[in-house]
């Protein structure tokens, strides 16, 4: 007789990993239940654009005004599509593997599932996109991670305020940088470094559009851009506002499947570095 675990029993850390796992996929549907609710509306609105110019070309027999209605109808159709292949790539259960991304179309997919929360919420988006080559990524994650980012710098503007996303490539340590900055209420000195714990939260619970307030957002995008072997930097001054800072490692050109793993290794090294003042 010995307590020697079998070897269909998981260890600890195997247990950790799984329940991980477990909490990565319900956070995954709770965004995708979320997601579902604010593009069914706006998905009604490229509806009703569509249904208008088809009326309006059903009653006007010229050609200008028929060639507008197809153009209108034909914008409305296309953006309609990017809203759905946005939420499929969102709810697909993509490889877990790093590949090489396009962050411009990545911050986009994120923008245009977000952008009637942010118009509903009075936030002005502005994106100042440089030219910068593709990252080392797993999409669905660091899509999740923007989503993240974007929800919270939303709610830090309860009144409405501006959001700028920014694209750079740093040279020196060739990583791709995307900086999301607000307006909003600023995170306390004090605060400042517990922000990435899991649990920490100065929200008292899910917001009118029934977001937030669980504390796991940031802790589940330090998870992710460990993963990445990338880094994620925060810069704040009460009052005036907050940045963050993703930099992931560019995809190599000449050999883009070289890093790619088919698994997540968590490094163990504590990537963020909360510093003050924006
Ligand atoms: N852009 C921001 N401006 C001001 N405070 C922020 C910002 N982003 C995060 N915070 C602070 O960090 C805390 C932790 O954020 P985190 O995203 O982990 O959790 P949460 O937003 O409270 O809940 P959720 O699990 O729904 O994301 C927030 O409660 C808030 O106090
Ligand atoms: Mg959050």
């Amino acid at each position: 007789m010995s307590n020697t675990p079998t070897p269909q029993d998981p260890s600890l850390e195997q247990q950790v990993e799984i329940l991980k796992e477990q909490l990565y996929q319900a956070q995954k549907l709770t965004a995708l239940g979320e997601l579902v609710s604010t593009t069914t509306h706006e998905f009604n609105n490229v509806l009703t654009t569509i249904i208008n110019y088809a009326k309006m070309g059903q009653r006007h027999h010229d050609q200008q005004t028929r060639d507008k209605a197809f153009d209108k109808i034909l914008a409305a159709g296309q953006r309609a599509a990017r809203i759905t292949t946005g939420i499929l790539g969102f709810a697909r259960n993509r490889p877990e593997g790093l590949e090489s991304t396009d962050m411009v179309k990545l911050v986009d997919d994120a923008l245009l599932l977000l952008e009637r929360e942010m118009t509903k919420y009075r936030v002005q988006v502005e994106r100042q996109f440089q030219p910068v080559p593709p990252a080392m990524a797993n999409a669905n994650r660091i899509q999740q991670v923007v989503m993240n980012l974007l929800v919270n710098a939303r709610q830090a503007m309860p009144g409405g305020g501006h959001v700028w996303i920014r694209l750079t490539h740093d040279p020196a340590l060739d990583t791709v940088d995307l900086t999301i900055r607000d307006t909003g209420s600023g995170i306390p000195p004090e605060k400042l470094p517990r922000i990435f714990d899991r649990y920490f939260t100065t929200k008292s619970g899910p917001d009118a559009s029934g977001k937030g307030g669980t504390g796991l957002g940031l802790s589940f995008c330090r998870e992710v851009i460990e993963a990445h072997h990338g880094r994620i930097r925060v810069e704040s001054t009460p009052g005036k506002g907050t940045a963050f800072t993703i930099k992931l490692p560019a995809a190599r050109q000449s050999a883009p499947s070289a890093a790619a793993k088919p698994g997540f290794p968590l490094p163990q090294s504590a990537p963020q570095e909360p510093t003050a003042g924006v």
